[in-house]
């Protein structure tokens, strides 16, 4: 087992009070399951699938082997004018999990250059039709859509972009659709707010539609706290979208790959997007990878009408890298085998009823939950209170994640009914004992 170094110093760790950590280290030594070993050879229950990547459970012995195999066959290939085969076998599965007519994917290393690249392919489609002037990108308050420079102009989360400066120039936000006053302690998608999408007329006759690219949205916003879409209210947004040839970008990093017991919330909630972001759950977390996945109609668009031979400049060293491609299939077939998207759809219903007898807890003010994701939200305390329930909570044996004074749950889709049990027997206790 690894040992802790005695100077933590060095490690700029991210998203994080590097401070706080360093006085008093979570640190994970291995994983098995469901379950993290920590330093002190503790078990902690993963609740959270690492950071909504380990759908599958960790160590899984088929992604393993494929990976170390991977490593003595091909460790590495050029991206830009070579290929090597697995990479185009998992586009290949990747498109046919996915919706129909959606069957060209662009590779990445993470979420952030999906998103990215996804802005970028929307730009430049929009251009190649000889749409040029549409170049506005519009976002949503509280998005999250990592931390390059398109993300965090699109993104709605005021501390990820106070920070940097200007951003991106000509880029607007439809309002966030949280609403406790009315939707608290939702199961499955709030009833109210599908008029919050009509705002996207607003911006429109606010700029012109001949100015607009794209819009993006997460189908299901996570990080931000996990808020769900009202009822109707993403089938409005593609319809206004469709009115005015606006792109629409669904950012599935986190819902992609069976999070919400489908293979992709488009499915989940019957609305298809011209292009779909996603990485996480395509790996299991295993090796780094993302991908952006387009309708046929905008690949096969700027393939034929390129200026010139290459059609897209835009790429990466790594995008469909042969570990994380061998990965990649490695993690879809043990979904398919194990069944797990099926899995997580079947445990939601048990997901759910545990989840909402916390509602009595102390300081509880929301409980929400859709698929195999949840969240309870804290009578707010500037995240002082969040904080403490994610340090109880580890030092309790699970790992949660926390957002401000929000605490998510996304478990890895293998967990059983008496874990569920357990998280929340556990939960209940935390709140009891944090201020
Ligand atoms: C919706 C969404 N988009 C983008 C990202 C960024 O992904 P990454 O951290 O891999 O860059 C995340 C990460 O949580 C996400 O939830």
């Amino acid at each position: 087992m690894t040992t802790r170094p005695n100077n933590l110093d060095s490690y700029w760790m991210p998203f994080t009070a590097n401070k706080q950590f360093k006085k008093d280290p979570r640190m994970l030594v291995s994983a098995d399951g469901m379950y993290y070993t920590s330093d002190d050879g503790r078990q902690i229950m993963d609740t959270a699938a690492g950071l909504w990547c380990v759908n599958a459970g960790h160590n899984r012995p088929k992604i393993r082997e494929a990976v170390a195999n991977q490593v003595g066959e091909l460790d590495y290939c050029p991206s830009f004018q070579f290929g090597h085969p697995k990479a185009f076998e998992l586009a290949n599965q990747v498109a046919e999990l996915f919706p129909e007519g959606m069957n060209h994917v662009f590779f990445t290393n993470s979420g952030s250059e999906s998103v990215d690249t996804a802005l970028k392919i929307a730009l430049a489609y929009q251009r190649t039709i000889g749409q040029g002037t549409r170049t506005r990108l519009i976002g949503r308050e509280r998005g999250y859509h990592g931390t390059g420079f398109g993300g965090i102009t699109v993104g709605g989360l005021v501390k990820n972009r106070m920070y940097f400066g200007s951003l991106l120039t000509g880029a607007d936000h439809l309002p966030h659709t949280h609403n406790l006053a009315k939707n608290a302690f939702s199961k499955g998608c709030p009833e109210h707010g599908a008029e919050l999408a009509n705002e996207l007329e607003t911006i429109v006759a606010l700029h012109d539609a001949s100015n607009i690219a794209a819009v993006i949205v997460e189908p299901m916003a996570g990080s931000t706290g996990v808020l769900m879409p009202p009822k109707g209210y993403l089938q409005k947004l593609r319809e206004i979208c469709t009115k005015y040839g606006i792109l629409l970008i669904f950012d599935e990093v986190i819902t992609a790959f069976g999070r919400l017991g489908t293979a992709t919330a488009s499915d989940y909630f019957g609305v298809k997007p011209d292009i779909i972001t996603c990485a996480k759950g395509l790996t299991n977390g295993v090796v780094p990878m993302g991908g952006v996945v387009v309708a046929d109609y905008i690949y096969d668009t700027m393939v034929e009408k390129a200026d010139s031979p290459i059609e897209l400049f835009h790429g990466y060293t790594y995008s469909g890298h042969p570990i994380a491609a061998a990965a990649g299939l490695a993690t879809l077939e043990t979904y398919r085998e194990e069944g797990l998207f099926e899995r997580a759809n079947d445990l939601a219903p048990y997901w759910e009823h545990a989840l909402h007898q916390l509602k009595d807890e102390k300081n509880v003010i929301d409980i929400r939950n859709i698929g195999l994701v949840g969240a309870i939200e804290l009578e707010p305390m500037a995240g002082k209170r969040g904080y403490d329930a994610m340090v109880e909570a580890y030092k309790q044996g699970l790992m949660i994640r926390v957002t401000g004074d929000i605490l998510a749950f996304s478990p890895p889709f293998i967990i059983e009914k008496g874990e569920i049990d357990q998280i929340m027997d556990t939960m209940r206790r935390v709140l009891n004992t944090i201020d």
